[in-house]
């Protein structure tokens, strides 16, 4: 992986960086305005410092812009939490939490967020009619969406694969508890064949799209269904739009030509 291939998948290794160079100027301005004027930052003025230093590097590093208010506030939201001087467990716990949820998303830059009923139903009427279809949703976070597939296309086979420990058991809990015939599996979707599957249907984001395309003209076979919510493929127009509500982004679809 080149070096510019490197920073942008591992935007959090560059914030974490930008945090450490940052450190580091305002380390010298405070020592600079001690010697010169004799005038002593406080910690709130460092903090504050800190994040628009931080904000700035990172816009000069053409970091996206949720980026730079995540760097501005990281500084003073360590202090703000610092100072409720909450016992150490919590930290370790909200720590645990977080990872279970947002599992490797520093790598796959796809963090959780569930999509709802109207993009369900979107899908739903995009599948192709034939009975005994194979579908699968690749990141299915809490799987609310081959559950409800199911319940409909009652025919049809229907399994999500999560990366994430925590929405991945929930899925499987919320399946077993529902009765519901969908298959939940853990795993990374990059080593998943998507051959055996007639639609795939995706909620990534940007940074995956590439990847995935060439992984699905790679591997789906001719006349499948690709799907994806949201996020469109660069350089790929889709040959399916469907609007999911007024003002939402639409669930796009690519059916896999014949090679
Ligand atoms: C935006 S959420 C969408 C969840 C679900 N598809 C829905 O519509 O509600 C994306 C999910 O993909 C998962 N994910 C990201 N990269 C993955 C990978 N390589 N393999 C499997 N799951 C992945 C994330 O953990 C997250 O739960």
């Amino acid at each position: 992986m080149g070096k510019e291939m490197a920073r942008r998948r591992l935007p959090a290794l560059q914030a974490l960086a930008i945090q450490g160079l940052s450190f580091l100027i305002v380390l010298v301005v405070a020592r600079v305005l001690a010697s010169q004027s004799q005038f002593h930052l406080t910690i709130g003025m460092a903090a504050l410092l800190q994040g628009v230093t931080a904000a700035a590097v990172s816009r000069l590093c053409r970091m996206p812009p949720w980026w730079l208010i995540l760097q501005f506030l990281f500084a003073p939201a360590l202090l703000a939490a610092q100072s409720l001087q909450l016992p150490s467990w919590i930290y370790l716990a909200i720590f645990l939490s977080l990872t279970a949820l947002y599992w490797n998303v520093y790598r796959t830059q796809v963090p959780f967020y569930p999509s709802g009923p109207a993009v369900w139903r979107a899908v739903s009427e995009l599948l192709p009619p034939e009975r005994g279809l194979r579908f699968v949703d690749i990141g299915s976070g809490l799987g609310g969406l081959p559950m409800h597939l199911s319940g409909i296309h009652r025919d049809s086979h229907f399994a999500g694969i999560e990366l994430a420990p925590l929405p991945w058991i929930i899925s499987l809990l919320r399946g077993r508890i529902a009765g519901n015939r969908s298959q939940f599996l853990r795993g990374d979707y990059n080593r998943l064949d998507l051959s055996a599957y007639d639609v795939v249907f995706a909620y990534l984001s940007p940074a995956a799209m590439p990847d995935l395309w060439r992984k699905a003209q790679a591997e789906m076979r001719a006349g499948t269904l690709l799907l994806s919510y949201e996020f469109p493929i660069p350089d790929a127009p889709p040959d399916i739009i469907k609007t999911t509500f007024d003002g939402a982004p639409p669930v796009y679809g690519w059916r896999i030509p014949r090679a």
